[in-house]
């Protein structure tokens, strides 16, 4: 007699790699640049598609739908226990501005995959299983990042974030209703709702696991980040007739800015993350002495003290350099340093023992929303390798093998989370 088939084996043996690329290339075609990558930021008509593709996809099999009030997208495969909280796992389906095709995607697309698989196999959890899609993890178009996950965990109120602006000056509130009006989907979801679990796979996003030749990042945790953002006034004035003496010039302030905490910064380990991604001046013209200067910080380390010590200075250093500037320095988010539930790290290093996927421990250097749900419910995260670490970049690039990894792995703990 064959053995019996587990309903984990069933499931990890229904997910399918081409489905999964097939997708990734469906979702790649919205926002596409053209250049291989795409711009599909948070909240834009490109968001609300790929939205729209999965919510078809998942309506193909009679999933369920719903949505929170920062847009969060919930997708739920039933299972027996009406009572039993879910399973959930997910990612983000926004980019960066010059994105790539995996970061985000792949979780979703990942989590997706587990529910079809599971039905393709016609296998029953005890837990429902849910998909999510959270709104503006890149925090490119509105700051700060992840920020759908920190509204639903209670770390953002919902208020601040509906308030907030992109740089056009449109609200999260207002592009929020648009992207809603084009996604059908009336069911509500509750913040701080009940979860069993949530895993996130993802794209490693840096060079380690294709470098050591490992399949699956078991990922311990994620380091910790503070951002700011830092206006600089000065006094807008004639560049033809105005001396140096005279000139308060926000762009030469904010450069020395930029100098100073480059300084404070540094560090012989290269353990640091520290970078100024938005500089922007008014009013931008050539002839005109800059008048204002916004920038941003995004500084990362896996030491809790560090970031204190390192983060507190952000303001007393650009106060010295400002000379006869104004400035304001706002921290726009403090998420500490996390660990992943031991429990849900120990069933992903079992799934890869026992799919013989090679595999290795790592932390997180970049950050994602189980960084909050980690505060919610025990929680865990997968990674699969890139090539040469490029991510946040439209050359981004993945194998539909290692996807097809990843997911296998995502299955098989999914299930077995969702079965106990
Ligand atoms: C997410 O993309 C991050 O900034 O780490
Ligand atoms: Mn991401
Ligand atoms: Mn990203």
């Amino acid at each position: 007699m064959p053995d019996e088939v587990t309903p984990i084996a069933a499931v990890v043996e229904a997910v399918r790699e081409d489905r999964l690329w097939q997708r990734h290339m469906e979702i790649a075609t919205i926002g596409a640049t053209g250049r291989g990558g795409v711009n599909r930021q948070a909240l834009t008509p490109e968001d609300g598609e790929a939205r729209r593709r999965v919510l078809d996809w998942a309506s193909q099999r009679g999933f369920i739908a719903s949505v929170d009030d920062i847009g969060n997208l919930f997708i739920r495969r039933d299972g027996t226990d009406p009572t039993a909280d879910p399973v959930v796992a997910g990612s983000h389906l926004d980019t960066q501005p010059t994105g790539g095709n995996f970061d985000g995607v792949f979780g979703v697309l990942a989590a997706l995959e587990v529910l079809d698989a599971a039905s393709d196999a016609g296998v029953a959890t005890i837990h429902p299983m849910e998909l999510v899609v959270w709104t503006n993890e890149e925090g490119a178009r509105f700051q700060p990042t992840t920020m759908g996950s920190a509204v639903f965990t209670g770390v953002l109120p919902l208020e601040t974030a509906l308030a907030t602006r992109d740089s056009d000056g449109v609200t999260v509130e207002q592009a929020l209703a648009d992207t809603l009006k084009t996604t059908p989907v009336t069911d509500r979801r509750d913040f701080h709702s009940p979860m069993a679990a949530y895993l996130e796979a993802h794209i490693e996003q840096g060079p380690v696991l294709e470098a050591t030749k490992n399949t699956i990042g078991l990922v311990t945790g994620i380091q910790g980040l503070r951002w700011f953002q830092i206006e600089v006034s000065g006094e807008e004035a004639h560049a033809g007739t105005t001396p140096r003496r005279n000139r308060k010039d926000a762009v030469v302030a904010a450069v020395d800015m930029v100098k100073a905490l480059q300084d404070l910064m540094f560090d012989e380990a290269d353990t640091v993350r520290f970078t100024v991604g938005r500089f922007e001046v008014a009013p931008n013209s050539p002839n005109t002495v800059p008048g204002h200067v916004l920038f941003t910080i995004d500084f990362r380390h896996p030491d809790r003290g560090v970031l204190t010590r390192l983060g507190d200075q952000v303001e007393g250093v650009c106060r010295t350099a400002a000379k006869g500037c104004g400035v304001s320095v706002v921290e726009t988010m403090n998420a500490p340093p996390i660990e992943f539930d031991p429990a849900v790290f120990d069933l992903i290093r079992s799934a890869a023992q026992r799919q013989a996927l090679p595999h290795m421990e790592m932390v997180s250097g970049a950050t994602h929303d189980a960084k909050f749900m980690a505060g919610h419910c025990p929680s865990g995260m997968i990674f699969v390798p890139c090539e040469r670490g490029i991510s946040h970049n439209e050359a981004e690039m993945v194998s539909a093998a290692d996807l097809a990894a990843g997911a296998r792995v995502l299955a098989e703990v999914v299930i077995r989370l969702a079965n106990r």
